[in-house]
Order: C-alpha cells, then sequence, then structure tokens
C-alpha cells in the first residue's frame, strides 16, 4: 500500500483506498493524490460548520472525506451501500469521530432532522436512471436540521457520457426537495494537459499546490481544455 506524505490539512493519502473511488487505473498513484488534495482544499474553504456538527458524509466510499471531516472535529456518520468499502472505511481509524454504516440513500435509515450538514462526493452522478436523484435528494433533504446545508462536489456532464449528469439536474432536483443552490463553481476538468502530465509522471506532487492554483484560475477565465466532464463544488440551503 502506497502512502503519500501527509500536507497540512489534507492528511494521510492511502493510494490503493483512493484507487477504490477516484481512477483505478492511477497506479503511480499521483492523478489521485492530486484530485483528493483538490477537493479538500475546497471544502476545507467552504465548510462553514461549528466543531462538532454532526455531519453525514453520503456514499463515504472507504472514507477519506469521513476521517478528514473526523480529524476536523465533526462527529461524522459515513454511509454507503458497499460493505467492502465500509470495512475498508471502519479499519482505516486514522481518526475517532467517525463511524460507518451500510445504507441505500434512498431510503436512508435516519431520523427527520438528524445532521447539521450532508456531504456527498461523486455519487449523485451516477443516480441516471429516471427520477432516482429526485428520490435521493429527497431522502438526504429530510435528515437535515432546520439551518443545515449539503455541500457537494459532483461530475457534470452529458447526460449518457457515464461521466455526471447534466447541471440542470442536479439544480432542479434540490429545487424539488425544497433546497436552493447559494454557491456552485467548477472545480476541476476530468481532463485537461496539466492532470495527463500529472498521471504520467511528469508534475511531482510537491506541483500539485501550484497545479491546483493554475488549474483554478483557468477554470474561473473558462477554460475549454478536452472535452469531458467538469467537478463542481454545490452548497445547496434549505429555501426560506
Ligand atoms: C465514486 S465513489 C465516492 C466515494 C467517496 N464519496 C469519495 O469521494 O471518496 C461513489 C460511492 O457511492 C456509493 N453508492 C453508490 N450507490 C449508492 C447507494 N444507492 N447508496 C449508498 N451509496 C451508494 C458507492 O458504493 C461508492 O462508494
Amino acid at each position: 500500500m502506497g502512502r503519500g506524505r501527509g500536507i497540512e490539512g489534507i492528511g494521510q493519502v492511502d493510494d490503493s483506498a483512493l484507487r477504490l473511488v477516484l481512477d483505478p487505473r492511477d497506479t503511480r498513484g499521483w492523478k489521485n493524490r492530486y484530485i483528493d488534495r483538490l477537493q479538500k482544499t475546497v471544502l476545507s474553504a467552504e465548510l462553514v460548520l461549528s466543531r462538532d456538527a454532526r455531519v453525514l458524509d453520503l456514499g463515504c466510499g472507504a472514507g477519506r472525506m469521513s476521517h478528514w471531516m473526523a480529524a476536523r472535529g465533526y462527529r461524522v456518520v459515513g454511509a454507503d451501500l458497499d460493505r467492502n468499502l465500509l470495512l475498508r472505511a471502519a479499519g482505516n481509524g486514522q481518526g475517532r469521530n467517525a463511524g460507518f454504516v451500510q445504507v441505500d440513500a434512498c431510503v436512508l435509515p435516519f431520523r427527520r432532522g438528524a445532521f447539521a450538514a450532508v456531504l456527498s462526493v461523486g455519487m449523485l452522478g451516477q443516480f441516471s436512471e429516471p427520477g432516482r436523484l429526485e428520490l435521493v435528494v429527497l431522502e438526504l433533504a429530510r435528515c437535515l436540521a432546520p439551518g443545515a446545508g449539503v455541500y457537494l462536489i459532483e461530475q457534470v456532464g452529458r447526460r449518457g457520457s457515464g461521466s455526471g449528469l447534466p447541471l440542470g439536474e442536479y439544480l432542479d432536483a434540490f429545487e424539488k426537495a425544497g433546497l436552493e443552490c447559494v454557491t456552485r463553481f467548477p472545480v476541476r476538468r476530468g481532463r485537461w494537459a496539466g492532470l495527463y502530465l500529472i498521471r504520467y509522471g511528469l508534475l511531482p506532487p510537491v506541483a500539485f499546490p501550484a497545479v491546483g492554483r493554475v488549474e483554478r484560475a483557468l477554470l474561473w477565465c473558462g477554460l475549454k481544455g478536452m472535452p469531458g466532464y467538469v467537478d463542481y463544488f454545490f452548497r445547496f440551503e434549505q429555501r426560506r
């Protein structure tokens, strides 16, 4: 198991766990570490929660975000359908404050208003069957305490491409559940030259913070890159 250097605020990186939930073909591990770092950097800046807030990490996979949030002091429930990933998450005891439970996101076993926030990364974009996304979003909305928010990082892409859903489909599903999008912005492109240079070992981890800044700047300027999906960050709040 390859272990990357802990980056302050980003946490230890377990390359084999990242391959389970990001790019399984990234044998060097650098591309996955770059994505992991970029996503956590965005969440660090955007998560506005009291220190011991109860947070649901929905579709937690091997628990990379659950453990990272638990290390920040939140009380985290990681929930996922895949038992093997959950065992991996539970065995990866990087922090206290995180528990794991097997669920189907369509029928969550939590009481109404149980969480101060829901985080979900890379799960909702898989729900392309008619009505499925709406169902899951209604379920997660039910679990939000008054004033709670939803934090998402999801692939935005063409319908049927296998890489996420169109932007409007996410916004509509949350709108129907009474949640309003208060922040959204692109985080990274699924394909661009910098990512290939990282993937093939030409840009080492020490360069990731700088590459991330370049990518964010290019995205703000409307970087087109190669065709493919774009990872978006979203924050939703209950409509007043
Ligand atoms: C791409 S992985 C992302 C994992 C984690 N959020 C991360 O970013 O490291 C998507 C996760 O969604 C989970 N998932 C898919 N369908 C689900 C469902 N119906 N209920 C709960 N989890 C589901 C998968 O098992 C998988 O762990």
